[in-house]
């Protein structure tokens, strides 16, 4: 295409892009998403071209009605019910046994879809008005940091795509919680913007696969993720100031800099503020000119555990 994306927020413009096969990025709650239309093979296959992403991660499904939910699955067992009338819209994306109508190439031949209806009212008005799923991954090329303002795709994709709705900067910061409910046990392939606690709360005991080892079922989840071009380390950030060469670090602290430059998550250390700033935090850092940014964990609990997630696949080993 080679001209830069308009960006607006003509639902309208976006809605007939989307119906001749076109990519449109789009608002989301969590992450802004590079959305074509689900049932068309040749518009999904603009997604991976567009992203650079290998076609073995699958991408998600997103929906704008409940009844959408049998057009793209084939079961919808009651566990998977209660959750999503629970929670959705919102930061929850369900892994269910997939229907012929989704081409094989959104699942990268699973046989198992992620489905999603994100909170977004642009984007839920959008998805509305089309009335076919939209497969959407984070509108980011391959593995680097999602995108949080429809600025941040224009930086990187905007060459690449015909329209950016704007929906403003997205409120939770962090991709949505993936639950599978493909097997007997429902699972969290992914800790994202719905805590684990709220999700015990609705379906009972579930399993909580460890990032590290569930390649098989989640073959996206690679742990070379949300790489900014900069290495990030990961540890106590006064000690790594000492021991990392360079001389121009920055600091990514949870409350504090620790004197250093750099960015702080959240002054009073909260937990949603921290998820909210997370990736345009890490942009600022990796356009800052520095040479490494030095970040700590948050705690380990509720948004704490996405946050963590999203850090861990950012950083690199200890130089
Ligand atoms: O919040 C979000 O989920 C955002 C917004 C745009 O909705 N989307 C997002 O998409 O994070 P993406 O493609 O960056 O990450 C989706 C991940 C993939 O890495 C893939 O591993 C997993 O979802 N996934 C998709 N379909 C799956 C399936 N059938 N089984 C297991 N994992 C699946
Ligand atoms: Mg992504």
């Amino acid at each position: 295409m080679g001209v830069k994306a308009e960006i607006g927020i003509d639902i309208n413009f976006a809605a007939d892009i989307l119906r001749r096969g076109g990519l449109v990025a789009m608002p989301t709650e969590t992450v802004y998403g590079l959305a074509a239309n689900a049932l068309n093979p040749r518009a999904v296959i603009s997604i991976f071209e567009a992203k650079n992403r290998p076609a073995f991660d699958p991408l998600i499904v997103h929906i704008g009605d409940l009844e959408q939910v049998a057009e793209v699955a084939s079961e919808y067992p009651v566990a998977a019910q209660k959750l999503t009338e629970q929670y959705w819209p919102g930061p929850l994306t369900i892994v269910l046994k997939k229907r012929d109508t989704i081409p094989d190439i959104v699942t990268s031949g699973l046989q198992t879809v992620g489905v999603r209806m994100p909170r977004h009212p642009l984007t839920l008005r959008l998805l509305r008005k089309i009335g076919f799923p939209v497969a959407a991954p984070s509108a980011n090329p391959f593995g680097y940091v999602s995108p949080t303002t429809a600025e941040h795709v224009a930086d990187q994709l905007g060459d690449r795509i015909e329209y950016i709705l704007d929906g403003g900067p997205c409120d939770v910061g962090v991709e949505s919680t993936i639950v599978s409910f493909a097997e007997e046990k429902p699972r969290i392939l992914r800790a994202g913007g719905l805590i684990i606690e709220d999700i015990r709360n609705i379906v009972g005991d579930v399993d909580v696969v460890d990032g590290s080892d569930f390649m098989p079922s989640a073959p996206g989840m690679l742990s070379e993720h949300y790489k900014p071009t900069i290495p990030v380390y990961l540890g106590d950030i006064p000690a790594m100031a000492k021991t990392v060469p360079g001389d121009n670090h920055a600091a990514l602290g949870f409350k504090s800099t620790y004197g250093l430059k750099g960015e702080v998550l959240s002054p009073e250390g909260d937990m949603h503020e921290a998820a909210k700033n997370l990736f345009a935090a890490i942009r600022r850092l990796d356009a800052g000119g520095y040479d490494a940014i030095l970040a700590e964990k948050v705690p380990d609990e509720g948004l704490g555990k996405a946050i963590n997630d999203r850090l861990t696949r950012a950083s690199s080993p200890m130089p």
